[in-house]
């Protein structure tokens, strides 16, 4: 019989949970268990970081569990693209879009992204001897790199104004996901308003986009280029321009803020780690010898490798998912009612003592691949897993070996002393203000 939070009242127990819920559940799973019971308003959550949960939730018995009402309220933007879409219309488009990310293509991709790497080199060594905010410059080459993978170069979009819109957008889906009380008022404060005026703007000129690659002779190989070809294996269709645009906003937004966090954090643990860039700039000298990364040398960088997935253990970008029962359920012999959220903290579960001897320790030698294979395979989860495991991984993981790769071997990141780091836990795991490190 899983235990239940009960500590404080329904008010107070729901502001200490959204305010970080994955130091939250790793705090309180020492005392109530590796899943336990919380009861919010209107809601009962079971709180986990069981690896078997997590593989009946997410693999196992995944058809009865659909996303929570967070990802409701992201459809506003994202429309029905992979991230927010359910049952057999998500299982078509997946179909449909997953050769996208085969490694052939992503070879393909891989030249966009190491010319705006290349650019972003060339910009930051005007920043040297100066101070730099961390995220916001991985924020900033990230979602050029995502747009250019998207739409190649030549397009007309602004990438400083996509920036402001998305995170508006952003901003206004965690406001409805932890007000969901307060959501009729964001239709008579002009909050509502400004967000669709946004959009509006948004979709004219990814529809612009479109429609233009459409008829263009020797489209390059991009994204939206794959987006466009692909066809459904079984009656040969192609996908409706609402659902391009919906795909096209959802790699957008699903595939740059979370590499940007990644980045951010793992420069943040090597300012701090003096020894781990030692080790690095070594595997780097030796590997390529000066030069900037090329796709086939991304398989032999396994000590960079090694680095941002333990960044991304004490960090990870998508620091939970959730899923609401559709059917009465059983997990380990515990009743689960219907409508019940399982909420899997992929925080918690990498802070877990269980499955990390000094959880707390930066130490990339824990993805060694015998050690890696040593461990349950659900006790890490940066990508997620099951079917709706994240589309981009492969996408993702050779963008932060190319950066991290590239950055690390021209310039020092040391910590600005006396500043105070902390996380906030929105959709993403990001920092509450900014980090600075001096770029030297
Ligand atoms: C460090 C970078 C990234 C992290 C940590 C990450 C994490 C995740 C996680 C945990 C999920 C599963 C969510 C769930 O089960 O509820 C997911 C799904 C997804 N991700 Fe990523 N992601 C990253 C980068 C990317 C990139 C670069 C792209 C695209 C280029 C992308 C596109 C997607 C899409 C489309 C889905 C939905 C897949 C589906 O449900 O079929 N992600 N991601």
């Amino acid at each position: 019989m899983l235990k239940t939070y009960k500590e404080n009242n329904f008010l107070t127990r729901s502001k200490d949970f959204l305010k970080h819920p994955g130091a939250f559940i790793a705090d309180k799973s020492k005392t109530y268990g590796e899943s336990f019971y919380l009861r919010i308003p209107l809601r009962t959550v079971i709180c986990t970081t069981d690896p078997n949960v997590v593989k009946h939730v997410l693999q196992t018995n995944q058809k009865n569990y659909r996303k929570s009402f967070a990802y409701k309220q992201l459809r506003l933007a994202l429309g029905m693209g992979l991230v927010t879409s359910e049952g057999d219309f998500w299982r078509k488009q997946r179909r449909m879009i997953q050769p996208t990310f085969y490694k052939t293509q992503l070879e393909d991709l891989f030249k966009g992204m190491f010319e705006e790497t290349e650019n972003y080199v060339a910009e930051l060594e005007a920043k040297r001897g100066g101070e730099i905010d961390i995220s916001e410059e991985m924020m900033h080459l990230t979602s050029n790199v995502v747009l250019r993978t998207l739409f190649s170069s030549g397009n007309d979009l602004d990438p400083k104004e996509v920036y402001r819109q998305m995170t508006g957008a952003q901003e206004y889906m965690v406001h409805r996901i932890n007000h969901p009380f307060g959501i009729p008022f964001n239709y008579i404060n002009g909050r509502h308003r400004q967000f669709l005026k946004d959009k509006n703007a948004f979709n004219a000129k990814i529809y612009e986009l479109i429609d233009s690659r459409k008829v263009e002779e020797n489209p390059p190989n991009d994204l939206l280029t794959m987006l466009i070809s692909a066809k459904d294996a079984e009656t040969g269709e192609g996908m409706s321009h609402e659902q391009l645009r919906d795909e096209a906003v959802t790699i957008f937004a699903a595939g740059h803020e979370t590499s940007a966090n990644a980045l951010a954090w793992t420069f943040y643990l090597l300012s701090q780690h003096p020894d781990v860039v030692k080790k690095l700039r070594k595997e780097l000298e030796e590997v390529l010898d000066g030069r900037t990364p090329k796709f086939g040398d991304l398989p032999r960088l396994q000590y960079t490798k090694q680095v941002i997935e333990e960044g991304m253990r004490l960090y990870p970008p998508a620091h939970a998912v959730g899923r609401e029962a559709i059917e009465d359920d059983e997990i380990n012999g515990e009743k689960i009612k219907k409508d019940t959220i399982v909420l899997v903290s992929i925080y918690a579960l990498h802070r877990s003592e269980k499955y990390y001897e000094n959880p707390e320790a930066f130490d990339p030698e824990r993805f060694t691949p015998e050690r890696v294979k040593a461990r349950p395979k659900n006790a890490y989860l940066p990508f997620g897993a099951g079917p709706r495991m994240c589309i981009g991984n492969h996408f993702a993981m050779m963008e932060m070996q190319l950066i991290l790769a590239s950055l690390i071997q021209k310039f020092d990141f040391d910590l600005v002393p006396n500043q105070n780091v902390e996380m906030s836990a929105l959709i993403t795991l990001k920092p509450k203000k900014n980090i600075r490190l001096r770029l030297v």
